[in-house]
């Protein structure tokens, strides 16, 4: 089914939080792991519009569709940190904007090279790449809306459940944009299906791992896929995956997730690779 573009962008906004009882948080206040887990995903909400830098130096930025929903995914995506930072301050912990620069500098140097690297390689690849971008921020987008239910199920606090259901809704059309586009490009090109094949086994990593201490991605990973539950979630964003034209067969999350030492399987063989930091 074709995506509704018009659609998202005339009804694309804030995530709504006005209406929820934040003192809840005060009277019945979240488990350590959960804040701990919150603060990873509000990093990964916060970095979105440095994903956006990434991205639009590709050939993506050609096609007025994906730039279009690329905006609003971006504002949407923005106001999913904001809201679970304020989840955080009633804690009594600090998220402000100087803690989203220091995330920011601790990327270093990779940072300030990797957009001309992708640039150079997209660039070369051509309208292709585009079909590999989608494909990675279905992924992602599936990754992390599993990401969000499990710790709906994890934590069973109302106010967070209301929350993160909303923001659940919103990734949800987002992994609807993705996974049409990615479907329909793959479908039409074997180069597409190739590239992408060959890029996401070479360089998909669990989403938030390229930009967090490996500690806390392995502490997320544990807490959030590490029993029966997240395995059988694991399999299912595979198995979405592997629908996708040209990626039967491929486990990349299991394998992904499993290289932190977390999952349903064993480490595989060989050194983590450094994925691509990519939306969520
Ligand atoms: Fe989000
Ligand atoms: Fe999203």
């Amino acid at each position: 089914m074709t995506f509704n573009i018009a659609g998202y962008i005339n009804s694309a906004g804030r995530v709504q939080v006005d209406d929820l009882d934040l003192d809840a948080f005060v009277r019945h206040p979240l488990s350590a792991a959960t804040l701990r887990c919150l603060r990873y995903m509000s990093d990964v909400e916060s970095h979105t519009v440095c994903y956006l830098r990434d991205v639009l130096v590709t050939p993506s930025h050609r096609d007025p569709d994906v730039t279009a929903f690329m905006s609003m995914w971006a504002f949407e995506e923005f106001w999913h940190g904001e809201a679970i930072d304020e989840v955080l301050r009633l804690h009594g912990l600090k998220a402000d904007y100087e803690h989203i620069r220091s995330v920011r500098a601790a990327q270093g140097l990779k940072d300030r090279i990797s957009p001309v690297l992708q640039s150079v390689a997209a660039n070369t690849i051509g309208e292709d790449f585009v079909a590999v971008h989608m494909t990675w921020g279905a992924i992602n987008e599936w990754s992390a809306h599993a990401a969000y239910g499990s710790l709906i199920e994890k934590e069973g606090h109302p106010e967070l459940t209301k929350l993160l259901s909303r923001i659940q809704q919103q990734e949800t059309r987002h992994l609807a944009f993705y996974a049409s586009q990615a479907r329909d490009r793959l479908a039409r090109s074997r180069r597409a299906r190739a590239l992408t094949r060959w890029t996401t086994q070479r360089f998909w990593a669990p989403v938030g791992s390229t930009i967090e201490p490996e500690e806390e991605t392995r502490f997320v990973l544990r807490h959030l896929l590490g029993d029966e539950a997240g395995a059988k979630a694991i399999r299912q964003i595979d198995e979405k995956v592997a629908k996708l034209p040209g990626m039967a067969g491929l486990t990349l999350v299991e394998r992904g997730v499993a290289r932190f030492g977390t999952g349903a399987r064993t480490p595989a063989a060989g050194p983590r690779r450094k994925g691509r930091p990519a939306p969520g």
